[in-house]
């Protein structure tokens, strides 16, 4: 099975990223027993190519100064941020309502912070990114999982069944839009179908668009914010050029607050904490934000898009093994409930099998058993070898 794509040397050049502190590449071995030699990292969410050359030149600007002090006015990179926000998302957004945080899990820790207490609970709807229950737990929350439904390959939200599950200790949940692992694209009427949710029970709702660039060809993206303008009162929206441009390493997101009060509340409590601004991730965050950066966006999904068909197709030749169709995100989520083995036997013969590092499903909560979630952001030549690595783990499969 071949898949036809335009060779692109800004994805398709291998960079040899080992040696340089990356998380993905030097700790694969001591967390998965995986090789860095020989193995593949298809683990942690970033991905192993390049920014686009706009944001290479502002970062060769700010080195060739050379001096790398206090951050300065941090109004051209809210402009840009506003910029994005509407020419991308369709969604307007004021000067203001932005609030700069140290990356997103950092928001999502500031936003539990401010707007719940200790012992209140919030909601996730699981299989979800494993960040947010390891911060609401540390903060002395409590997490209530809200599985959500799979069929036919697409993940779906129960409302009706979700009202008799909560504790009455719920104030907020994290939302994942798109949703991580998964890859859906929430629609209108399920983004409705929330915020009615959210009035019902009086939750406030803290979307995290972390992925929202991340979409595939034919698939549209809403904010929720632009869904339901009126659950401004309630809503936290998180944004951040971090995975759309690999720029995760400049620790840069924001907080999107539009509701008055509701601003005021998260203001106050981020102001202890002293966030000072991040030179690096402002700097590189204004110069993705642009024409330049657009454009290398649509290139990459459909390098991405590319990539997606290859490891899909290769993988459905496995007996029992199933990816979920991805609407968004570089992040394959791969159902292996029906090849009969244990968790355990199929996490062995991916890392010693396969010797590629690839995320554990129940790490995602509640719906996570059986699954591993794959990184496709990588060449295609390895998304290839990644492929036939697992075709060989798993031969035997009848
Ligand atoms: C939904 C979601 N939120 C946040 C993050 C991480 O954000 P940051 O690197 O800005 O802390 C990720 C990373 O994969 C994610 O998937």
């Amino acid at each position: 099975m071949t898949v036809h794509a335009p060779f692109d040397p800004r994805f398709d050049t291998p960079i040899d990223r080992r040696g340089t502190h990356c998380e993905k590449w030097d700790e694969m071995e001591a967390i998965f027993g995986v090789s860095p030699e020989d193995g593949l990292p298809m683990w942690v969410a970033d991905t192993d190519f390049r920014p686009p050359q706009v944001v290479q030149d502002a970062v060769r600007r700010i080195a060739e100064v050379g001096i790398y002090g206090y951050a300065g006015d941090q109004t051209p990179c809210r402009d840009a941020i506003i910029w994005w926000m509407r020419n991308r998302h369709g969604w307007a957004v004021d000067r203001r309502e932005i609030l700069f945080t140290h990356g997103l899990v950092n928001g999502a820790g500031h936003v539990i912070d401010a707007l719940t207490a200790p012992g209140d609970a919030v909601i996730l709807f699981t299989p979800v990114y494993h960040a947010f229950a390891a911060i609401i737990k540390a903060a002395g929350r409590q997490v209530t999982e809200l599985p959500m439904v799979l069929e036919d390959g697409r993940y779906s939200l129960d409302f009706d069944a979700y009202a008799a599950r909560l504790t009455g200790r719920e104030k907020l949940v994290m939302f994942s839009s798109p949703h991580n692992p998964g890859g859906r694209v929430w629609t209108q009427s399920e983004l409705e179908q929330l915020a009615a949710f959210c009035r019902r029970h009086d939750l406030i709702l803290a979307s995290d668009e972390i992925h929202h660039d991340l979409i595939y060809p034919g698939e549209t993206h809403i904010p929720m914010a632009r869904a339901v303008p009126d659950i401004a009162d309630r809503l936290v929206m998180m944004v951040s050029a971090s995975k759309t441009f690999n720029i995760a390493g400049a620790k840069v997101g924001s907080l999107i607050v539009q509701g008055y009060p509701l601003r005021r509340r998260v203001l106050d409590r981020l102001k202890p904490f002293g966030l000072s601004r991040n030179y690096f991730g402002m700097i590189m965050t204004e110069a993705a934000y642009s024409p330049e950066g657009a454009a290398w966006v649509d290139d990459l999904m459909v390098y991405l898009d590319g990539n997606r068909a290859l490891f899909d197709a290769g993988l459905a030749e496995i007996p029992g093994v199933v990816s979920i169709p991805l609407q968004s995100t570089f992040l394959s989520w791969v159902d292996f409930t029906r090849t009969g083995l244990t968790q355990a036997e199929v996490e062995d013969r991916i890392t010693r099998g396969a010797r590629i590092a690839a995320s554990s499903g129940p790490s995602f909560g509640t719906g996570g058993e059986g699954f591993i979630r794959f990184n496709i952001g990588l060449p295609r030549a390895q998304i290839a070898e990644a492929v036939a690595r697992l075709q060989d783990a798993f031969s035997d499969l009848q």
